[in-house]
């Protein structure tokens, strides 16, 4: 710190916001932008560096939820500063502001010398803030609808789940873009601004910035000790309350619906993978078949497919002078069939014969349950043959 006298603008409980505040902007930004595009070059190289689309879903509201915490405590603060403190209302806009921004665009475009006379927060800041606080409170409602769907759809139409949807991305959106052309030019390249950081500025700078504040000759009005001690205890029933109320929302927000963690299950693979039996959709009515561990006979005709039926069904099926013109011994006399059509149709378990005759009371061979699904399984995949 020089020996110049320095003015503290921002104490530590700010500053500790204001940090926090960034660095889950800064992860919610990352992880919900990279999502949002997620096909572009640059989004998979971040997802892939935090490890994953799972991972990133879960900074994600880890980040949101943590935002909210700020919320929470700056609205108690603030509160505390204008209730029990009675302190000035240094972030509310006024017509001096207005006033300002009009000045500001003179300067800036030359019709005047003079640069807008300030207060503690410039017009430019007070602008910012306030873009924040509606910035929120639109990502707190679309992000509840895209968290819980289900919960969200019952109160409101479906067609807010796709809105929300696109008012959440676009939002951040705007929000990364005012950041980076709003706030990075007022406190980075217009002036190197180190307040943030120290929690002061010079005597100069406010001079030059803020000269309102600097003959800020705001004076709460008088209390005496005991109102002010009645003004805290009463600040603290309410926003105990306030906060506990809140902090119940804010788990309901997280817990009640599972909806949006659920992740696409991944396809089976039946090499060494034991699957247990699900009911399959079948041409033609047939018992539910008992769960039974699926037959693991491979995902190609070559690994396993074809040895099994060769031999479950090559006693009658082995050419085409064969019971039904059927020979199941080879991977084209399969796919060729018999008399009555195509034995295996590639993608198309239901039209595929081996799936329908072996269900007919009369063809006496019959597959298991296991053996169905994975046979099927293999014909959806599109009927490998290597
Ligand atoms: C014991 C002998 C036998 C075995 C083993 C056998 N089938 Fe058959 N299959 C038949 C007879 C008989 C027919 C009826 C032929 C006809 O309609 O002329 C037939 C017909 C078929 C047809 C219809 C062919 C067509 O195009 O008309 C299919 C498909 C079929 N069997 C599948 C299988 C499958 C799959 C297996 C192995 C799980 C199998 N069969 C095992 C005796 C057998």
């Amino acid at each position: 710190m020089s020996d110049k006298k320095q003015y503290l603008r921002f104490s530590l409980i700010r500053r500790v916001e204001h940090w926090l505040n960034v660095t889950a902007f800064t992860l919610l930004a990352l992880t919900g932008l990279s999502q949002k595009f997620g096909t572009s070059a640059l989004a998979v190289a971040i997802i892939r560096t935090l490890g994953g689309v799972e991972r990133i879903r879960i900074v994600h509201r880890v980040s949101a939820v943590t935002l909210a915490l700020v919320v929470i405590f700056h609205v108690g603060a603030a509160v505390y500063h204008l209730y029990v403190k009675a302190g000035r209302p240094t972030m509310l806009p006024t017509i001096q502001d207005i006033l300002n921004g009009w000045q500001a665009i003179k300067y800036n475009l030359g019709f005047s010398d003079e640069r807008p006379l300030q207060d503690f927060y410039t017009f430019e800041e007070k602008v910012e803030y306030w873009a924040l606080v509606w910035g929120m409170v639109i990502m707190g409602i679309t992000g509840f609808f895209l968290w819980n769907p289900i919960t969200a759809a019952r109160i409101l139409p479906g067609q807010f789940i796709p809105a929300a949807k696109a008012a959440h991305g676009n939002e951040a959106l705007l929000a990364v873009l005012a950041i980076v052309l709003w706030h990075f030019y007022h406190v980075l390249i217009r002036h190197f601004n180190t307040s943030m950081y120290t929690g002061y500025m010079s005597l100069e700078e406010m001079e030059q910035e803020h000269p309102l504040a600097l003959q800020d000759n705001w004076k709460a009005p008088e209390a005496s000790d005991l109102q002010f001690q009645k003004r805290r205890k009463r600040f603290w029933i309410g926003y105990s309350l306030v906060a506990l109320v809140t902090l119940l929302g804010i788990w309901w927000f997280v817990t009640s619906e599972a909806t949006a963690y659920a992740a696409v299950e991944p396809i089976p693979d039946l090499r060494g993978i034991e699957l247990y039996n699900t009911p399959q959709p079948t041409p033609l009515p047939t018992p539910l078949p008992t769960p039974e561990k699926v037959r693991v006979l491979g995902t190609t005709w070559d690994d396993g497919v074809g040895e099994f039926l060769s031999n479950r069904c090559g006693d009658c099926h082995s050419s085409a002078d064969s019971p039904g013109g059927l020979d199941l011994t080879s991977y084209n006399g399969a796919v060729r069939g018999g008399n009555s059509g195509p034995a295996v149709v590639p993608y198309g378990p239901g039209v595929s014969l081996i799936m329908v005759w072996p269900e007919f009371d009369w063809h006496l061979v019959k597959f298991s349950p296991g053996e169905r699904t994975a046979i099927w399984t293999w014909i959806q995949n599109g009927a490998p043959e290597q």
